[in-house]
């Protein structure tokens, strides 16, 4: 598959034209940081730690980010949000994401990020989520652009790193101009904008209209990521034609599916693993999630991930149901071994 990509001559990472690689698998810049190419895991709150990450890189996404921290709960020492905190060794680049309102301890948290060693922060300028969003920060940031600004400008002095901004089209459709307020966050300091053409108020509903998003990749130098509703390399190649973004973040769509990452990093079809590669996949990442938060946490935690794996891959719903109301870990897994070794003998 080879896309026609529109680039903008002013943009020194926009991809090729017309023929040639495939432009989503070429690498890009952010600030000082090279990402081996422009297919990035999205920030997926409760969802996003490290094996999610490692899994996502191992399969091919150029750069992952993190799910969103408090910057307060980096500021207060807290123990379940530091160790958000820590990274793999095979997760590099990565970016992790913080949220907050107040300027000066979110310049803080870029530094303890930082330390922590991560290649971007990225600031959190999208949760519609109302508790979130009533402390000033998330979309909030948006309802005045300046606060937006004064938290980019804060964090740019207090670290090396680049700083990134992941933003929505505003708080409601129609009450501000992303493309101005991406310039703002630009002239910030800002080295990568991503643009999730939602507004907050719609929060996932609807579908994401990237021509919003190509009139902020249009008024600004740094690159854009685009973010929302795209899942696979078709969906990826158009959205790219009709921007000129230097490259694509996924989430929903590598939810169960790490193979995705890595198809439209290659430009590739939706890849249709077999039943005995994915349980392999899937019992492999049980096993690293439970290493990271124990068996009681990792039971719940994984309960979603039974059927985004296993759904449409020839195994019986009745089997994802009792995976998903397994009470204990080991059950889970002792069920998930059994249904391996079934998809082996039927050589599925
Ligand atoms: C469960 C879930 C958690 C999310 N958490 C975050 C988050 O922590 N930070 C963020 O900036 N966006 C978050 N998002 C938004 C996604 O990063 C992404 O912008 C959105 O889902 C649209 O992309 P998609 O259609 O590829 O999923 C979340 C989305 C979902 C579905």
């Amino acid at each position: 598959m080879r896309a026609l990509v529109a680039a903008r001559a002013k943009d020194p990472v926009a991809p090729p034209q017309a023929e040639g690689p495939w432009p989503l698998s070429e690498p890009f810049r952010v600030g000082s940081v090279e990402i081996p190419n422009r297919v990035v895991l999205a920030p997926l709150a409760g969802i996003g730690n490290r094996p999610f990450r490692e899994q996502a890189r191992r399969h091919g996404a150029g750069l992952v980010v993190s799910e969103m921290v408090a910057a307060h709960g980096i500021r207060h020492g807290n123990q379940r949000t530091r160790s958000m905190l820590e990274l793999g060794a095979g997760e590099s680049p990565v970016a992790i994401q913080v949220f907050g309102g107040d300027p000066a301890v979110m310049a803080e948290a870029a530094r303890v990020v930082q330390d922590a060693g991560a290649d971007i922060v990225d600031i959190n300028m999208g949760c519609p989520v109302p508790k979130i969003m009533k402390t000033g920060a998330g979309a909030a940031l948006l309802a005045d652009p300046s606060k937006g600004e004064a938290v980019v400008r804060a964090m740019v002095e207090a670290v090396d790193i680049p700083v990134s901004v992941k933003m929505r089209r505003g708080i409601r459709p129609g009450d501000m101009d992303p493309a101005e307020t991406a310039r703002r966050f630009e002239a910030a300091g800002a080295s990568l904008i991503t643009i999730h053409p939602r507004a907050a108020a719609d929060e996932y509903s609807g579908t994401a209209d990237h021509s919003i998003s190509a009139s902020v990749v249009a008024a600004v130098d740094v690159p854009v990521l685009l973010s929302g509703d795209i899942a696979d390399a078709a969906g990826a190649r158009d959205a790219m034609a009709m921007t000129g973004a230097a490259g694509v973040m996924i989430g929903r769509a590598a939810l169960g599916n790490p193979w995705a990452l890595g198809a439209i990093a290659r430009g590739e079809a939706e890849p249709r693993p077999g039943a005995h590669q994915v349980l392999d996949e899937h019992i492999a990442f049980c096993e690293d999630i439970a290493a990271l938060m124990g068996p009681d946490r990792a039971c719940h935690y994984l309960r979603k991930f039974h059927s985004w794996y296993l759904a449409g891959r020839g195994i019986d719903d009745a089997d994802i149901q009792a995976l998903m109301e397994d009470p204990t870990f080991d059950e889970a897994v002792a069920r998930l071994l059994s249904l391996r070794e079934r998809a082996r003998i039927a050589g599925t």
